[in-house]
């Protein structure tokens, strides 16, 4: 069986993390932290999310013509990302996320999207994939154009929060949240004809369609480290599932060991699962 094939529009940014005691409050200086640089972004993490746990994928973005591209770039290429619709744009700088990291492995994070908001609905001509996958950290009109022209499966992680129009949630199949998000959205969501996913950090996700749950899954018990890209690898793997076929309950317990096991190590791309590790996981749960 050939592997699902999925096409991903969205953000690639490059992670610049400190890890520190705790978070700062407003205007207060916090020492004592280490610094890190990690690929990231919400489409780059969903895109080599999907690839790691077995997927065909191609990425559809862009970066700036500067130093900080190539290593936001650098795992997708390592991992096998289809990178032919990623431009680099000359007149704006790829994509930072300024990232705090506490020791409980809360987060706080202020993007810079740069390029992230150059992608265009002409950048994306048409897509032949099995699954489209979306979030909100490019202009959402490309979203919207790419979702109207495509034909097969579209999922959309409605993160960050932020206002989208109806169009874009009636031709989803399948929408991912968090429960912070899911508060902002409301009865946008209840009223959906789509899948809503809704996740809840150590508590797991429940799977709603037309606001009435199909599925609830809690992830195993692990100690999470760095929770940055968890619903990345969550919202990805879901998606996955539901293509190649897994029932509902199935799918939902899969993408919620899948976003675990990605807590359980720092940065959001170099913690990303393979289908290996999930797989065992799964057996022994
Ligand atoms: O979802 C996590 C991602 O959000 C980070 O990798 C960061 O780049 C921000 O976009």
């Amino acid at each position: 069986m050939s592997a699902p094939r999925i096409a991903v529009v969205g953000s690639i940014n490059l992670d610049l993390v400190v890890r520190a005691p705790h978070l700062p409050a407003p205007g207060e200086t916090v020492g004592g932290a280490t610094f890190a640089r990690y690929p990231g972004g919400k489409g780059a993490n969903q895109a080599l999310a999907a690839r790691r746990l077995g997927a065909e994928v191609a990425l559809w973005g862009c970066v700036g013509a500067d130093a900080f591209a190539g290593e936001a770039l650098a795992l997708l290429r390592a991992d096998g990302v289809n990178l032919d619709h990623c431009r680099a744009r000359d007149d704006a700088p790829t994509g930072v996320a300024l990232i705090a990291v506490a020791e409980s492995s809360e987060n706080q994070i202020v993007v810079a999207p740069g390029a992230n908001a150059l992608l265009a609905p002409s950048d994306v001509g048409a897509i032949e994939a099995d699954a489209l996958l979306c979030q909100l950290e490019v202009p959402v009109e490309t979203n919207l154009a790419a979702a109207q022209s495509f034909h097969g499966f579209f999922a959309i992680n409605l993160a960050p929060a932020a206002p989208v129009p109806d169009a874009l949630i009636a031709r989803a199949d399948l929408v991912t949240v968090n429960e912070g998000e899911a508060a902002c959205y409301g009865d946008a969501l209840s009223a959906a004809k789509s899948m809503v996913a809704i996740t809840y950090g150590a508590e797991g996700a429940t799977l709603f369609r037309q606001g009435e749950e199909i599925a609830r899954a809690r992830p195993p018990k692990i100690v999470a480290r760095d929770t940055t890209g968890a619903g990345d690898t969550f919202s990805a793997a879901l998606t996955l599932a539901l293509i190649e076929g897994s029932a509902p309950e199935a799918a939902l317990t899969f993408a919620c060991i899948a976003g675990a096991l990605a807590a359980t190590r720092e940065g959001a791309q170099p913690a990303m699962p393979t289908r290996a590790e999930v797989d065992a996981l799964l057996a022994r749960t």
